[in-house]
């Protein structure tokens, strides 16, 4: 055997990457308790209805939505986040707090076939108002723009409803200020103190949701959302927003989108609340449709998407992969 001279390394990290070396060192796996998976319900279809900006994706009934939460929770996904596409919108957004308004039948109709299932809601109006904004409309000295205050009412209003139907988190995503702390003072003084809220503490103005707009039928017919979710530039603004949510009484923050806010992530991770990130529309129909192309491998793909997403700070991961790799993770 040639000795080994000082010209080749001693530190060598080939060693730990070596075949039978390198597994016992993975410092993240991915888990199917981390994964929460995003469910869309129609109440004006009754067999689901495929989104075709999202391959792979549906709109459920109704009827529906219990049958795919069992399915879900047979692959070992134990959480879902619902949005509702109701019969009919106002500038009001009447139907997002209707008691028999198509998310709340729906968190009934979950609870009442999978009581184990986490049933998460959104709370937001742009999918019950006609002009497509997240709350209520009106004049401002910058123009037509979302009203924060009138807005904060009405999802007071959401926000109960869902706890009053049996969801067990609330997860306000229209970017209010002072969102979380109205919702949780609602919720304790009708008895809901053990209702969570999930905020969508740190959102940017995305290019990501184009897809959604689509899926969720909540595109707005005026501006857009930038006067309501924080620009992609700026970090010390998006760390002030999940920090403001901390302070309001928020049991969980969330980064979204996710892949491309990673440094965000890892930032609101340290504020010391769980952290939800939430991998958006336009992140998943990319990967898809570049799989669709074969130009790339979509399971490699996605496993390091989700991965990369957790190594930066997520606890938990919001995917329309989800029930797709509980499945992968159970082979395993
Ligand atoms: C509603 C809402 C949106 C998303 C989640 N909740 C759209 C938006 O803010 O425009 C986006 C989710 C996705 O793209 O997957 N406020
Ligand atoms: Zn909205």
């Amino acid at each position: 055997m040639v000795a080994k001279t000082s010209i080749f390394p001693k530190r060598r990290m080939r060693r730990t990457r070596s075949r039978n070396i390198q597994p016992l060192l993975r410092e993240i796996t991915l888990s199917r308790n981390d994964l929460i998976a995003p469910l869309f319900v129609d109440e004006n279809i009754s067999e689901k209805k495929p989104i075709s900006a999202m391959p792979g994706q549906f709109r459920y009934p109704v009827s529906g939505i219990a049958g795919e939460a069992a399915d879900l929770w047979k692959k070992g996904i134990r959480a879902i986040l619902l949005f509702g596409i109701p019969k009919e919108k106002d500038a009001e957004a009447k139907s997002a707090y209707d008691p028999q308004g198509v998310v709340q039948q729906a968190v009934r109709n979950v609870k009442g076939a999978v009581p184990g299932m986490v049933v998460i809601t959104d709370v937001c109006a742009c999918e019950y108002t006609d002009h497509g904004h997240c709350g209520i409309v009106g004049e401002t000295r910058g123009g037509t723009d979302l009203l924060n205050d009138p807005s904060l009412v009405l999802m007071n209003r959401i926000a109960l409803s869902h706890a009053e139907a049996g969801a067990d988190i609330v997860a306000p995503s229209c970017m209010l200020d002072g969102m979380v702390g109205s919702i949780r003072t609602a919720l304790d003084e009708a008895g809901y103190d053990e209702v969570l809220i999930m905020s969508y503490s740190t959102k940017f103005a995305s290019a990501l949701y184009g897809p959604f707009r689509e899926a969720a039928d909540s595109g707005f017919s005026f501006g857009d959302r930038s006067t309501y979710q924080i620009h992609p530039a700026n970090s010390r603004e998006a760390l002030l927003e999940s920090q403001m949510d901390v302070d309001e009484g928020a049991d969980i923050l969330m980064v979204k989108p996710a892949g491309f806010y990673l440094d965000v992530l890892s930032e609101v991770a340290t504020l010391g609340l769980p952290v939800a990130a939430y991998q958006v529309s336009g992140e998943y129909s990319m990967i898809r449709a570049a799989a669709q192309n074969g130009w790339l491998r979509e399971r490699e793909a996605i496993i390091e998407s989700l991965t990369c997403i957790k190594r930066a700070g997520a606890d938990l991961i919001i995917t329309y992969f989800a029930g797709e790799v509980a499945g992968w993770l159970h082979e395993h």
